[in-house]
């Protein structure tokens, strides 16, 4: 049996952070995915958390990604952005990849936005491309929530049906439109990697229903379906998936796709934080 972290872990880690934000419960967080790493800078009055320096927080070792929460204002909406998430192919248990998600329920977070970079599995997509995410498969029978259940972040069993809450996909669909940012809608498929996927794993998911398939975001999902934090995720296709045009994927091809996009996925996250 493997030792996941206790209760009182989780709340030296949000003790933590609450005294370092004076207390103040945030309107909403986010988790910036590659590519969306410079929104934090919008933010102001911000207020930098190393993770490094929370108690029994993992810390991110994705080379572009730093480990922080900046926490700061937008407009008048408080913020706690995560700079920085855990991968299960860094070696992290899939328990320690949502470790974050239940620090930000006992700061009293209820709106969370997940952002990604996704391969594109779907034919009508191109790279470049956000996607608002409206379910996902996942394949790997592991889940972040195995072993002892932690009754303060809620059921042994839980519905998975609504973590995808439709009313701040219908907002983000309302602000793509008034921006003028094309918004598409689709499944999101989890693989854990780091090797991007093969041509037939690709033919697969697509027979399964899936749009996009990354190596990221379904653990937090659970954590936040668990734990009654509504989600908004959205992705951006970064690359098209294996099989698709014969181009090799290439790690350089996601992140400068991803800065490609990086103005207009901002500014449609932040009128979005505007906006709920
Ligand atoms: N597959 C898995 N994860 C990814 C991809 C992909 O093609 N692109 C960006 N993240």
């Amino acid at each position: 049996m493997y030792t996941k972290a206790v209760y009182s872990d989780y709340v030296e880690s949000a003790d933590y952070i609450k005294s370092k934000i004076g207390g103040i419960v945030p309107d909403i967080a986010i988790i910036l995915g590659s590519g969306l790493g410079d929104f934090a800078d919008s933010l102001t009055d911000v207020i930098t958390i190393r993770y490094g320096d929370i108690p029994h927080f993992p810390i991110s070792t994705v080379s572009y990604q730093k480990g922080e929460f900046v926490f700061g204002k937008l407009g008048d909406k408080t913020v706690l952005a995560m700079n920085g998430r855990f991968h299960f192919y860094e070696g992290w248990e899939l328990w320690q990849t949502a470790y974050p998600i239940f620090t930000m329920s006992l700061l009293g977070i209820k709106k969370l936005i997940i952002t990604n970079a996704a391969g594109g599995i779907n034919e009508n997509y191109r790279p470049g491309d956000l996607v608002c995410v409206r379910d996902h498969i996942k394949l790997s029978l592991e889940s972040p929530l195995r072993g002892a259940n932690i009754p303060e972040f809620g059921a042994r069993f839980f519905d998975m049906q609504s973590v995808y809450d439709k009313s701040l996909a219908e907002t983000a669909h309302k602000t793509a439109d008034k921006l003028g940012i094309k918004l598409q809608d689709g499944i999101y498929a989890y693989m854990g990697g780091p090797q991007y996927e093969t041509p037939a794993e690709i033919r697969m998911l697509r027979t399964l229903g899936a749009d996009l398939v990354g190596m990221s975001t379904v653990s937090e999902i659970i954590a936040a379906a668990q734990c009654k934090i509504a989600v908004l995720c959205i992705s951006c296709v970064s690359n098209m998936a294996a099989g698709m045009t014969g181009a090799a994927i290439t790690e350089e091809e996601v992140l400068e796709v991803g800065a490609k996009i990086k103005t207009s996925f901002a500014s449609l996250v932040t009128e979005i934080i505007k906006t709920i």
